[in-house]
């Protein structure tokens, strides 16, 4: 269809600079595709300031306004109906998207790791205690990763990955800032290559 955008949910739980990074990707690179949901389980998230900003529609889901597991996925179904969403994109989002909703969107929802999976990976693998690891580790390098989401916890499989250098004198707050900056060029790839289609 032409001027067709691929319209796009980003789910975040605290400040959205991924999100950030990547709406202002959308701009910079001409990509055809624009958010049309931001959904947060926190409403005073970062991610839905900035949405507000840019009159990105909001929805505040959390599990805890429901009965059932059943009921809260079902209204994270339709809310993705109702705003047309084709892809969604999980950016520092803290909760396990529902088995129901990995399956309406396979292969097409992304998310972001802040390390090398399969490395330090899995449950309890997220904000600092990642970096902590790494360094407990001894790592090298450590770096972010872009995947597919499918219904394991950081096993879907990979799209692009990125690498930054632990340096010595790292501490988890270094290392996770790097990080960071690299997370910031890489999702946007990612989207880029999702979207068009092509080698970057
Ligand atoms: C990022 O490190 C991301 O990899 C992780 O959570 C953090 C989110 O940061 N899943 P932000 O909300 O995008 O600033």
């Amino acid at each position: 269809m032409a001027n067709h955008k691929t319209r796009l949910a980003v789910f975040c739980s605290g400040t959205g600079s991924n999100f950030q990074s990547l709406y202002h990707a959308l701009k910079e690179r001409n990509i055809p595709a624009e958010f049309t949901l931001c959904l947060s389980n926190r409403p005073e998230c970062g991610a839905f300031s900035f949405a507000d900003q840019h009159a990105i529609p909001t929805v505040h889901l959390s599990e805890k306004q429901f009965d059932t597991h059943g009921a809260f996925a079902a209204a994270m179904l339709k809310a993705l109906d109702e705003h047309a969403v084709e892809y969604i994109l999980l950016a520092g989002y803290l909760r396990k998207v529902p088995e129901s909703v990995v399956n309406a969107y396979a292969g097409k929802t992304l998310n972001i790791h802040p390390a090398l999976l399969p490395k330090f990976g899995g449950p309890g693998m997220y904000g600092i205690n990642v970096h902590k690891a790494v360094l407990e580790a001894g790592e090298k390098e450590s770096g972010a990763t872009v995947h597919f989401v499918d219904p394991e916890y950081d096993k879907g499989p990979v799209l692009l990955q990125h690498k930054v250098p632990v340096k010595p004198g790292d501490t988890p707050e270094s290392l996770a800032s790097r990080v960071l900056d690299c997370e910031h060029q890489l999702y946007p790839d990612a989207l880029e290559l999702l979207i068009r289609g092509t080698e970057l």
